[in-house]
């Protein structure tokens, strides 16, 4: 007898629950991996794996071996993994980018290479290795530059530097959260951001929506909130979008999500990053289906196993605003948490997803990854919602003993 048709989805942390969930919704045996054999998202699956997401080898080993005995027809990344599901898609043939596209859409040096060749707007930028050369390009850059690493996420190791005496523990840094050993230096461009999500399939490029992103914590990049839909009108939308369709055809990217962090700077919108995979930070997971209906993991999912793409889950129902606000308590060891189910009965707030335990230390915020967690709420427009969360935040009590 035939397995029921199943979907290897690539990482099972709490962000992942809504993309297993809605797997399952479609009858599909959910194969999530995690390296934790604790991961949030095993819970709602049908066969835990544990793996590391970024083990490319192994994936595909377990893919090979597995194909036939599971129905396997599709992969999905969860979080930042489009190498990892291009290995699995080309071991199996399945629907998916090639392996050199998905590589380009995962290192920062490789996809800026191609836009600085296609003149696609994006902050200057150069790859280095030692403090030498990396002060021969911050002499040609000039101050403030940002140092990053070249293929991670979360803003781990990236930092904004304002003189010669900064690079050096920069460059460190950087270097340390790349699997590369290099690290990535760019001009720093000011201007609000956006992170923008879009779907290619057969040649076309579908415009799902896209959020403001407030970022704080500087000189380190965290995200203190986002709000989605943007506020930005139509025409400086469609200004972006075409900056995002140009970047993901100079990559190479056709087929599936092409997810851009976006930057509006005074001489137009410039692209920073472009992963092939869906936005992370709770956007596509909740506040894109709160605000619009939206269901942009539906559409991915299925056409990760060959349907064609439905567009009636990509156009907008109604016309809220969502927010995914973080919660950034005192650093220290945390003695209790009070008030997150008081908080979530008010009408609006609709989750809170708390990162941490009593007992856990919270450290100084130099990443997304070190949040703590976040409130997520939904109502007619971005007022009504920053009241809901400004009340649900009065309510939550994290008590931390300092360091
Ligand atoms: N060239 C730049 N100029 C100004 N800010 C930047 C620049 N590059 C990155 N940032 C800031 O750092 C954040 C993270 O950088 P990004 O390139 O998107 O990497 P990742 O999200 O993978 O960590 C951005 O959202 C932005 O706030
Ligand atoms: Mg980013």
């Amino acid at each position: 007898m035939t397995h029921n048709k199943s979907i290897i989805i690539v990482s099972a942390g709490v962000m992942q629950i809504p993309a297993i969930l809605t797997a399952k919704s479609l009858n599909l045996t959910v194969i999530a991996t995690d390296r934790s054999p604790n991961a949030a998202g095993f819970r709602y699956c049908d066969i835990p794996v544990i793996l590391d997401s970024k083990d490319i080898n192994g994936h595909i080993d377990f893919a090979l071996r597995n194909k036939d005995k599971f129905n396997i027809q599709g992969a999905f990344a969860a979080s930042d993994v489009a190498v990892t599901v291009a290995g699995i898609t080309q071991a199996l043939n399945l629907p998916g980018i090639s392996m050199d596209v998905a590589i380009r859409s995962n290192n920062k040096s490789l996809m800026k290479e191609r836009w600085l060749n296609d003149k696609i707007p994006t902050p200057f930028g150069v790859e280095v290795t030692t403090l030498k050369e990396a002060i021969q390009v911050a002499n040609i850059i000039g101050f403030p530059l940002i140092i990053k690493a070249v293929d991670n996420a979360a803003s781990r190791g990236s930092m904004k530097v304002i003189d010669l005496k900064q690079i050096p523990q920069a460059l460190e840094n950087a270097k340390f959260a790349s699997k590369t050993g290099t690290a990535i230096i760019e001009e720093y461009v000011y201007g609000n951001e956006q992170s923008v999500e879009t779907i290619i399939w057969q040649g076309k490029h579908y415009h799902i929506g896209m959020a403001d992103r407030n970022f704080g914590y500087h000189p380190y990049h965290i995200e203190i909130s986002h709000v989605d839909p943007s506020e930005l009108n139509s025409d400086i939308q469609k200004n972006i979008y075409e900056v995002v369709d140009s970047a993901a055809d100079s990559l190479g990217i056709d087929f599936g999500p092409a997810k851009a962090d976006m930057i509006l700077t005074s001489k137009g919108p410039m692209i920073l990053e472009m992963p092939a995979r869906l936005s992370g930070g709770f956007h596509s997971q909740y506040t894109t289906p709160l605000s619009t209906g939206q269901d942009p993991i539906r559409a991915v999912l299925e056409i990760a196993i060959g349907l064609p793409l439905t567009e009636h889950h990509l156009i907008p129902k109604f016309n809220k605003t969502a927010i995914c606000s973080g919660i950034f308590p005192k650093t220290g060891k945390i003695i209790s948490i009070d008030g997150v189910d008081k908080a979530l009965e008010i009408d609006g707030i609709e989750k809170i997803i708390i990162n941490k335990s009593v007992g856990d230390t919270i450290d100084d915020y130099i990443d997304n990854s070190s949040r703590f967690g976040w409130i997520i709420g939904v109502g007619k427009d971005k007022i009504d919602v920053d009241t809901k969360i400004a009340l649900a935040k009065t309510l939550i009590n994290v008590v931390v003993e300092n360091k």
